[in-house]
């Protein structure tokens, strides 16, 4: 790929990206990850998988607009796709930057097949893994007016039923990051991926150890001093 093409990709891809846990420092960071994962790797086609991490995340917009039935893995594949051709890309090519990107999605049900979907899917979600994880959940939770925590009736965090309409930082963590670790497709990504997860590990045991000791602490005063 010239210089010149990388930079309309480029600028194509900054027209597209609105949204701070999706913008576009994430897609540079993958870029970043992606271009580590390349060399350890053999057979990959450099270009391909340049275009698709550029381009991998430019569907969002288009699904904020319904999030219930639009995905933006399909949506950004096929805007990948007409804008590779209208650059002057070969059908094959752009198919091939296409199917990278409609499978790279965690929670998607097409798995990535090439060698370059498998690390645009695995540098994607290095990004949902350590300390830049917890960070981008809490942005996107605040963002969609999430609370931090719920608590029960029996004064406990909930950890559990993530994804659902009320959800919590702690649940999203049990539901997602937490199972991140097991997706990997690439030995590389994994051992990066198990590095970070230590930052992550400690932020989240500490918040909840925290928000527990405050809370059991604090209710039980707040009685005491209700009883006087
Ligand atoms: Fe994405
Ligand atoms: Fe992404």
């Amino acid at each position: 790929m010239t210089k010149s093409e990388y930079n309309k990709i480029e600028t194509y891809m900054l027209s597209q990206m609105q949204d701070s846990a999706h913008d576009k420092h994430h897609v540079y960071r993958v870029l970043n990850w992606a271009v580590d994962i390349y060399e350890h790797e053999d057979g990959v086609d450099f270009d391909i998988l340049v275009a698709a991490c550029l381009l991998h995340d430019i569907g969002r917009e288009k699904q904020f607009t319904d999030p219930e039935k639009l995905n933006h893995a399909k949506i950004g594949g096929r805007m990948a796709y007409d804008f590779l051709l209208s650059l002057g890309w070969r059908e094959e090519n752009a198919r091939h930057v296409k199917e990278c990107i409609s499978s790279h999605r965690f929670r998607g049900k097409k798995k990535p097949q090439s060698i370059e979907a498998r690390i645009l899917f695995d540098a994607d979600k290095l990004d949902v893994c350590g300390a830049v994880g917890i960070a981008r959940t809490l942005i996107y939770g605040g963002q969609v007016g999430e609370p931090l925590y719920i608590m029960n009736d029996d004064g406990n965090i909930v950890v559990d039923g993530g994804g659902a309409e009320i959800s919590s930082f702690f649940q999203e963590y049990n539901f997602k990051l937490k199972k991140v670790y097991d997706s990997f497709y690439t030995k590389r990504a994994k051992k990066i991926a198990l590095e970070n997860k230590k930052a992550a590990v400690k932020f989240y045991s500490d918040l909840f150890n925290e928000i527990n000791k405050n809370y059991s602490n604090g209710m039980k005063n707040y009685k005491k001093l209700l009883e006087e």
